[in-house]
């Protein structure tokens, strides 16, 4: 356990595996339920809704910060990801969290680690073909914590649609005994979804920003008002996008939200996803068309 300055601190703050297993197998003797909430730390309102709903639903919760190297490609931004250690524990204390689970790369990947988990079929689309290493990197660090932590309960945003669906199947195909909690995307006032890459954005990107949430949110006005052609839709989104300054599109997909495979029509459950990158950031956002 780690020693804190910080007298008035009631996070207990744990980074070595076996202290965290011998913890939890304590919590479970003791017949109390656990909540994780993963995260890779630089928490933001929208952890912060994933963290309440274990605290009412668990009696105790963990939180995981681990900035996880392996869902990062070589290109991407693993070494600039923000890391605000102090800040981040100061919410977890306001919020009355149990546990933070903070272990280093070594611990997590010692040198020899060979093992990683591989999911078919729903990963090569959307974010997965841009990312390829991501997948793989979020399911062997998800089934790590699964393992070390032992949860009844764990809980995942809905922004990260493919991560969600990524996670059900894991559990699914190796009967893992957790539940999966899908929690529901939590936006800025003015519509911006609540991202930790969101505080790379200079002020006039994060204005070129909103073009996500507002696009989406036309798309599924005319979507209301009648129109069904996916191509339609696709040509509208992408037409604002490629008007907001210094967008690029990394994909635009209207896609079956269990399988990912990309509808002609808009009919039954559809899911509308993007990723674009804006001056520095990647973004993603998506929204949900009901059956129609
Ligand atoms: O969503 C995230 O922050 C990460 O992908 C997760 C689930 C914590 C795995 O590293």
């Amino acid at each position: 356990m780690i020693e804190t300055k910080n007298s008035t601190r009631r996070v207990t703050m744990i980074s070595s595996i076996s202290e965290m297993k011998e913890v939890s197998q304590s919590i479970q003797k003791q017949n109390l339920t656990i909540g994780l909430v993963p995260t890779m730390g630089c928490l933001h309102e929208g952890h912060l809704s994933l963290i309440k709903r274990s605290l009412e639903s668990c009696d105790k919760t963990v939180v995981s910060i681990f900035v996880n190297p392996t869902q990062f490609g070589p290109n991407e931004d693993l070494d600039s990801y923000p890391r605000p250690l102090e800040s981040d524990i100061e919410k977890l204390d306001e919020m009355g969290v149990d546990i933070l689970f903070h272990p280093s790369k070594e611990e997590m990947y010692p040198t020899g680690y060979k093992t990683f988990v591989e999911i078919k079929n729903i990963t090569e689309q959307l974010c997965g073909k841009s990312r390829p290493d991501l997948f793989q990197g979020v399911a062997t660090i998800v089934l790590k914590l699964f393992n070390i932590i032992q949860p009844q309960n764990a809980f995942f945003g809905e922004k990260d649609w493919q991560q969600l669906a990524v996670i059900e199947n894991l559990v699914k195909d190796l009967n893992l005994d957790v539940a999966i909690i899908r929690v529901p995307l939590v936006r800025e006032s003015d519509g911006l979804a609540m991202s930790s890459r969101n505080r790379y954005l200079s002020v006039q990107e994060r204005q070129s920003a909103l073009s996500l949430s507002r696009t989406l949110q036309k798309a599924q006005d005319q979507i209301r008002q009648g129109i069904t052609s996916a191509k339609t839709i696709n040509n509208l989104i992408q037409k604002r996008l490629l008007e907001t300054e210094g967008a690029k599109i990394d994909y635009i997909s209207i896609c079956d939200p269990v399988n990912f495979k990309e509808k002609e029509q808009i009919r039954g459950r559809t899911l509308i996803a993007l990723a674009v990158k804006i001056g520095p950031s990647r973004l993603i956002d998506n929204c949900i068309i009901e059956e129609i």
